[in-house]
């Protein structure tokens, strides 16, 4: 029969043996974050759509092509959700979060989407972890977002990755550098590209982003960002410089990495992987003192950092996952009057925490430990009519070939020992 259904371009099925890498990474990620004293938030799927234009930024990527908009049966239009960070400004405000402590520090781990072209490491639903410290705007606090994702790598076994660091000042400042930099692009007007003229008009710090071959000498000679701005933003920078060398955390300094989002403020970083292939960027983040007051809410500083779990689990591929010692057990019926017996033993050694498996397709003996092998089942348990009569089984350690006769009673135990 034909099969006429695939799933949806840039969307992904992910099969048990890959699913196990997941949950791997997602019990570190759950562990660090907590020890860390970051709280987990789980917002809806989607939100509506003005939330993400008024952060995100009107004139960005993500809300001029990549969202997922519809009107729903009353035409609201609701968006499902490309990033986190609106999302979970609006539940801080929404539940008044602030009233808990100076600080709140929140962590998430969800799925996404953007209508982006498909490639290695790029799809159109995805899954990101990230945290948001809101509350102070000390350098310390963007050095500990930028600390606390590092450790996480680590300790998933990410190595060869680069921290990429800029400020892009306060929105008062950067007025003055945007003066600049609008000054020199406009006398090379002829020479850019359709999308960075208009960008030129409508958001011309995201010109340095820009990845056109073309561009690269015009972006490396334009005005460095870090010449124009305040002295309060150039002493905040060099404070999250001197906390990062405090923890012997390499930088790379990147005056053009200005991100794609809108809100941010001062800080910004993203690290890079080469293991990933063309989409390098595992983990995105930086400063966004004004979103919360551009949400309707009390100014209150934030950073906080997203990191992809797709790249990251691409990034892991080259290693091989540490075999676990099996500890599947495969219980077979040796004749058919032994199956009840299996069954309602299967159902006893689970309820009790053992793993089992067992043949619902009533196969002979003989095929039953070809399946117990395939599993790499550690043991078999074999139950025939001489088992059934005295209540017994046979254990065979399936490396060893040894093999034991062990009364029901005590298989519980002798199985749960080893
Ligand atoms: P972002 O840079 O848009 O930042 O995304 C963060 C990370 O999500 C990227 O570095 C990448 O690893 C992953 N990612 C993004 N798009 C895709 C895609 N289409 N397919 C697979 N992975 C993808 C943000 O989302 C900000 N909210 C980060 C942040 C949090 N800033 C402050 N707090």
């Amino acid at each position: 029969m034909a099969n006429n259904y695939k799933s949806v371009k840039g969307t992904k099925d992910l099969l048990p043996s890959e699913s196990v890498r997941y949950r791997n990474l997602e019990g570190v990620i759950h562990g660090t974050m907590e020890l860390w004293g970051y709280g987990e938030i789980r917002t809806p799927v989607f939100e509506d759509t003005s939330l993400f234009a008024r952060s995100v930024g009107e004139e960005s990527d993500i809300v001029t092509k990549q969202m997922y908009t519809f009107l729903d049966q009353s035409k609201n239009s609701l968006t499902l959700k490309p990033e986190l960070t609106a999302p979970v400004m609006r539940a801080y405000l929404q539940h008044n979060l602030s009233r808990q402590g100076a600080m709140t520090k929140l962590y998430y781990m969800d799925t996404l989407f953007r209508q982006e072209r498909p490639q290695a490491g790029r799809l159109r639903q995805f899954r990101q972890f990230g945290a948001e410290a809101i509350g102070s705007p000390h350098p310390e606090q963007d050095a500990e977002i930028i600390t606390l994702v590092i450790r996480i790598l680590d300790q998933l076994g990410i190595k060869n990755t680069t921290l990429h660091l800029n400020s892009i000042g306060s929105r008062e400042s950067r007025k003055i550098y945007l003066k600049v930099l609008v000054e020199y692009l406009n006398d090379q007007n002829d020479q850019l590209s359709e999308l960075s003229q208009s960008r030129l008009k409508k958001n011309p710090l995201r010109i340095l982003d820009s990845k056109h071959p073309d561009e690269q000498k015009i972006i490396k000679e334009a005005p460095n960002i870090l010449e124009h701005l305040s002295l309060e933003d150039i002493d905040h920078y060099g404070s999250v410089k001197e906390h990062l060398d405090m923890l012997d955390i390499d930088y790379s300094e990147t005056p053009t990495l200005v991100r794609g989002l809108d809100y941010y403020t001062r800080t910004t970083f993203e690290i890079t992987s080469p293991d990933v292939g063309a989409q390098s960027a595992i983990c995105g983040g930086g400063r966004y003192d004004d979103l919360i007051g551009d949400l309707g809410g009390p100014s209150t500083p934030a950073v906080g950092f997203a990191a992809g779990v797709e790249r990251i689990i691409l990034a892991l591929q080259q290693e091989e996952l540490p075999l676990e010692k099996n500890s599947l057990i495969y219980i077979a019926a040796a004749s058919n009057d032994a199956r009840n017996r299996v069954f309602t033993l299967a159902e006893k050694l689970r309820a009790n925490n053992v793993p089992v498996e067992f043949d619902t397709l009533h196969r002979s003996l003989k095929a039953q430990m070809r399946d117990a092998n395939r599993m790499s089942a550690g043991k078999a348990v074999i139950i025939g009519d001489e088992e059934l009569e005295n209540n017994s089984a046979v254990v065979k350690d399936l490396s060893s070939g040894e093999q034991k006769k062990v009364s029901i009673d005590e298989l519980n135990n002798y199985l749960l020992d080893g």
